[in-house]
C-alpha cells in the first residue's frame, strides 16, 4: 500500500492507496458512524460496511442535489447524529462529491472520510477536499472545502466497473498526465488493453503516479485561487457537454480536453503536432464521441465558476506534459468555437 499525507492549512488528509477495508479501521471512531453509498455500491460491498447507520440515495448525477444533501441532513438528525459523529461515503465520484458536502455542512463540519469505488474518485474525486452539488443544469455551483480524514482506494473495487464508468475514470486519468506529466501520458498510452481488463497493478501504479500530481498541485493551492485550476483542464467544455449530452463526466471531459487542445493550438500556445498525439491517445481509449456544440454553448459556458467579468480562465497546454492558465475573453472563445463549427462542416 502507499501512504500520501496531504497537509493543506485546510486539515490533513491521509490517502491509502492499495489499502484494504482493515487499514482503515483504527481512522475510524468506535460509534457513531454514519455510512452514506449508493443502492449499486451497497448491493457489491453492503457485506463489508463498517458498522454504523447507512444511508442509501440513487446511484448517478440526478443525486448531486442540495435537496438530497438536506434530506440526508434530517436523516442525520433523526437517527441521532451530532456533532462527534463521523461520516464515510462509500461509493463514487457522485457519492464523494454528496457525503462531502453533507459532512461540511452538518451541524456546521463533522468528520468525514472515503472508501472510493470507482476510478473516477480514486483518481480524482475522492483527493483535494472539494465538495459539490449542481444547481439545476450548472456543474458544482453550490459546494465548500473540507479535506477528508482518510481516502481508502482499493484498486481490487474496480474489478467490477462497468466499462462507461472506466472510460469515465480514465479521462480524468488522461487528463492528470496531460497536465503534468509527460511519461505518465506514454505509459497510459502503452497499458490501455491492461486498463481495460481492469488489472489492479498496472491500474494501480496509474491512479498512484495520477494521484501524486494532484495532491502536489493541491498542497500548494487547496482553495484553488492560482495553480490549482489546472486541474480544471477539460472541464470548461466538458461541463457544458455532460450537462447537455447527459454523458459521463469523464468523458465530457475527454472530450473537453480535445477541445482545449485545439484552442491552445488556435491561440498559438500549442504546436498542432501535440494536438494531434493526443488525440491518438485518446482515440485508442475508444470514447472519442463526436458531439456537436451545443448552440448556446458560450452562454452556458459564461455560467461556469471560472467566469469572471466577461472573460473565462481557461486551461491551455504549452505540450503534452504542460498546462497553462490564460484568461481569455468570452468573444475570443466565441471566435474559437466558430472556427471549430467551420472545420467540421469541412470535414463533413
Ligand atoms: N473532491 C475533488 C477535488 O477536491 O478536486
Amino acid at each position: 500500500m502507499n501512504r500520501i499525507e496531504l497537509n493543506t492549512p485546510l486539515g490533513r488528509s491521509l490517502l491509502l492507496l492499495g489499502g484494504e477495508m482493515k487499514d482503515i479501521e483504527p481512522l475510524l471512531p468506535a460509534s457513531g458512524l454514519f455510512v452514506i453509498t449508493d443502492l449499486n455500491v451497497r448491493s457489491l460491498y453492503g457485506n463489508i460496511f463498517p458498522p454504523g447507520m447507512v444511508f442509501t440515495v440513487e446511484p448517478g448525477e440526478q443525486s448531486k442535489t442540495l435537496a438530497r444533501s438536506e434530506e440526508l441532513c434530517k436523516r442525520l438528525l433523526e437517527a441521532g447524529a451530532d456533532r462527534s459523529s463521523f461520516i464515510l461515503g462509500f461509493g463514487g465520484g457522485v457519492i464523494c462529491d454528496l457525503a462531502g458536502l453533507t459532512a461540511s455542512i452538518y451541524m456546521r463540519g463533522v468528520r468525514h472520510g472515503f472508501v472510493s469505488t470507482s476510478l473516477l474518485s480514486q483518481v480524482d474525486a475522492s483527493t483535494g477536499g472539494k465538495t459539490a452539488v449542481n444547481l439545476g443544469d450548472y456543474k458544482n455551483i453550490i459546494g465548500t472545502f473540507k479535506q477528508p480524514e482518510f481516502v481508502l482506494c482499493d484498486h481490487r473495487m474496480l474489478s467490477t466497473l462497468p466499462e462507461e464508468e472506466l472510460q469515465s475514470g480514465l479521462g480524468e486519468l488522461i487528463k492528470h498526465a496531460v497536465i503534468r506529466d509527460r511519461n505518465l501520458f506514454f505509459d497510459i498510452s502503452a497499458s490501455m488493453e491492461k486498463v481495460y481488463e481492469r488489472d489492479p497493478v498496472i491500474l494501480g501504479d496509474l491512479i498512484r503516479r495520477a494521484v501524486r500530481i494532484k495532491a502536489s498541485i493541491v498542497r500548494r493551492d487547496p482553495l484553488e485561487s492560482g495553480p490549482r485550476r489546472v486541474l480544471n483542464f477539460g472541464h470548461t467544455f466538458g461541463h457544458v457537454l455532460e450537462t447537455y449530452y447527459r454523458i459521463p463526466h469523464g468523458v465530457a471531459v475527454t472530450k473537453g480536453m480535445l477541445l482545449a487542445a485545439e484552442l491552445s493550438v488556435w491561440t498559438g500556445e500549442m504546436p498542432h503536432s501535440e494536438m494531434k498525439m493526443l488525440e491518438e491517445v485518446i482515440e485508442k481509449t475508444g470514447m472519442l464521441p463526436d458531439l456537436e456544440l451545443p448552440d448556446n454553448i458560450i452562454g452556458m459556458m459564461s455560467h461556469d465558476k471560472k467566469a469572471e467579468a466577461g472573460s473565462l480562465n481557461m486551461i491551455l497546454l504549452r505540450s503534452v506534459g504542460k498546462a497553462v492558465v490564460r484568461r481569455l475573453p468570452l468573444n475570443e472563445i466565441a471566435a474559437f468555437v466558430s472556427f471549430y463549427r467551420d472545420g467540421k462542416e469541412k470535414n463533413k
